[in-house]
């Protein structure tokens, strides 16, 4: 099956070292290489932020494998018309996405900032246990890692409430979609976590306005784009006091810049991006299994639609 199939690899910032290798040996008898300009014409794309380059120069792929699974990046390029585009699909990040974000939640809820600050300065002192009614969690995005996140945040008792485009019935989740419910969506809740794509339509999606529709003490966790916070505004809302602070795992330019306020603010936690990380021998093994079913003619799960942007 595969041993004409010719792949290209190219990626901003994963080590084709181990990942041309990784590829040849779950798809023994295709041809991988790394992609350098003017090499020739390739099948399959498997890439990170690739150059507009390799895009303008293979122009008989078949498919372009995304390394991730947001594609934002990738929706900015000028794309050969008629190519699919695959993301991941899952591929070990919603278990790596469902333990930070119960991590953030019940750090938050259970006041452990606190304890910390405590211990530090040698203080036995308890805080009055909250109750998690008073906790409703609401999830945008109720894609493969949203409704991962909001089952396992459910399973800590907490409400939990979702948002998505489409209709969805996940159990133990109140479902809102689209933008007409958003802001009964954002009312319903006390702690946001943001696992949107970033589309037009997304950009910026947790601004003054949206930041006030949630309860008063709200607290923001972004683990999908940093684009999806516009980071004034949730200052703003965090040193008023109607917010209580954020978790914040991405950022509008990152690494995020020296000196930016969400280095030092005292109720921000910051990580550099990396809540859910894509895991080699997962992804490759998914990248893998695609193809095989691609040169079968078979369809596969995670095609991106151009249109919605996701
Ligand atoms: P996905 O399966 O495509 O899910 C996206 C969800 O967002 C879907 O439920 C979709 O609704 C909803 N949505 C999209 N546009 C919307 C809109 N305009 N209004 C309401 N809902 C909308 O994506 P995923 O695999 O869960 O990944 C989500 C994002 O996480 C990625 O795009 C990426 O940016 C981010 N991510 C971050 C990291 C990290 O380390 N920080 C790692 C992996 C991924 P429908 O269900 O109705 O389509
Ligand atoms: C990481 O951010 C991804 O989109 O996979």
């Amino acid at each position: 099956m595969t041993t004409s199939v010719r792949i290209t690899y190219s990626s901003a910032d994963q080590d084709e070292a181990s990942w041309i290798p990784g590829l040849q040996a779950a798809l023994p008898g295709a041809e991988v290489s790394l992609w350098q300009p003017g090499v020739p014409q390739a099948d399959y794309a498997v890439v990170w932020k690739p150059p507009q380059q390799l895009l303008d120069e293979q122009r008989g792929l078949k498919a372009i494998f995304n390394t991730g699974a947001g594609v934002d990046a990738m929706m900015k390029l000028r794309l050969p018309s008629g190519v699919p585009v695959i993301r991941l699909d899952d591929a070990g990040m919603s278990v790596q996405m469902a333990e930070y974000v119960c991590h953030a939640v019940i750090r938050h809820f259970r006041e452990f900032d606190g304890y910390e600050a405590d211990m530090a300065s040698g203080k036995w002192s308890f805080r009055k246990p909250r109750s998690r009614i008073d906790y409703p969690v609401g999830v945008l995005g109720l894609g493969v890692l949203g409704e991962r996140v909001a089952k396992a945040v459910a399973q800590f008792d907490f409400p939990v409430n979702g948002w998505s485009r489409s209709p969805k019935t996940v159990e133990g989740v109140q479902c809102f979609h689209g933008a007409a419910q958003l802001d009964a969506f954002l009312a319903a809740s006390r702690i946001v976590v943001c696992l949107l794509p970033l589309t037009p339509e997304t950009d910026s999606i947790l601004n003054a306005r949206t930041l006030a529709q949630l309860r008063p003490g709200g607290y923001v966790i972004n683990v999908a784009r940093g684009a999806h916070v516009v980071d004034a505004d949730l200052l703003a809302a965090i040193d008023s006091g109607h917010l209580a602070g954020a978790t914040l795992d991405v950022f509008r330019v990152e690494p995020l810049p020296k000196g930016h306020a969400f280095w030092s603010h005292p109720h921000i936690t910051i990580t550099p991006h990396t809540s859910a990380r894509t895991l080699r021998s997962e992804s490759i093994a998914q990248i893998a299994r695609k193809i095989a079913a691609l040169q079968g003619g078979q369809t596969v799960a995670g095609t991106v639609d151009a249109a919605r942007g996701y």
